[in-house]
């Protein structure tokens, strides 16, 4: 990838960050967050990066960091729909708000399409575009301890199919990546402490792929036994999962 101007949301930590870092070598990119500090340090480290605080749950900040680009004349080619939250959700032990499901599934889900839909309107259709969505295996089976997380990741996951196929005689290609374990705050969030890949390594790996053409990308083995629940064990695989989930995030 170089010579584009690229919008990575989640930008300010993480495999966002490291996308930044690496991407900013030789293209023109914009982070976007809800913490400022963090984007402003992502930003210091390259002429090449700047930053919009925006919170990719609410609405007005997502027409307003779409209108603060169109006014400094910045067309993007290329979105990274990487700004996500996880958490463990169980509505008899520890019921959210309305307000807190509102947020966090629009942060995975809604804010994410309506972006989507902003990025194509302002791109340049006759040259090639590039939408990057951040899915997770939990998109191929889900884990019931991470209901919130996994409904709002398959949601995006089929809006990202359709979405490539709406698209497929345009200039627009639409790339969907699952992660592995990435050591990052996410997975700490939810109680995983396992050694995972550096957010570096699979930022580099990721490009590479993007690179190649390729649409879809879902290393390692957890991928295939998610696979294999989906298609053999849908009952059995989530009794499984959530035992398994339970022991390693819970200590049950
Ligand atoms: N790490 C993994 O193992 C893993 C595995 C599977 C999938 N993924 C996916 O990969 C993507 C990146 O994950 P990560 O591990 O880098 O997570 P992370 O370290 O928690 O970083 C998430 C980033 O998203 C931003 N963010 C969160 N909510 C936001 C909101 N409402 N508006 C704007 N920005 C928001 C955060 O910044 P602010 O707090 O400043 O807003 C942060 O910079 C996510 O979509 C995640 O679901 C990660």
């Amino acid at each position: 990838m170089k010579g584009k101007t690229i919008l990575i949301t989640g930008g300010g930590s993480g495999i966002g960050e490291a996308f930044a870092n690496i991407l900013s070598n030789d293209n023109k990119v914009v982070i976007c967050g809800r913490n400022e500090d963090k984007l402003k340090r992502v930003a210091a480290t390259s002429e090449n990066i700047s930053y919009y605080v925006a919170d990719v749950s609410v609405p007005d900040d997502i027409d307003h960091l779409f209108k603060q680009m169109a006014d400094k004349n910045i067309v993007l080619d290329v979105l990274f729909n990487n700004a996500g939250v996880v958490e463990q959700f169980e509505v008899l032990k520890a019921p959210y708000s309305s307000a807190q499901i509102f947020g966090k599934v629009n942060t995975n889900l809604s804010g994410a399409i309506a972006i989507t839909q902003l990025f194509i309107n302002q791109a340049n259709q006759s040259a090639a575009n590039l939408i990057v969505n951040m899915s997770t295996g939990l998109a191929i089976f889900p884990a019931p301890i991470l209901a919130l997380y996994a409904a709002s990741k398959t949601g995006f996951s089929v809006f990202t199919k359709t979405l490539r196929q709406q698209l497929s005689d345009t200039n627009f290609r639409v790339i969907e990546i699952l992660p592995p374990h990435v050591e990052t705050d996410m997975p700490k969030q939810i109680g995983n402490m396992t050694k995972g890949q550096t957010a570096n390594d699979f930022a580099n790996k990721t490009i590479r792929v993007i690179d190649k053409g390729k649409l879809e990308y879902a290393p390692g083995f957890n991928m295939v036994l998610l696979k294999l629940f989906r298609k053999f064990l849908p009952e059995t695989g989530l009794k499984i999962v959530d035992k398994v989930t339970r022991k390693q995030w819970q200590g049950e």
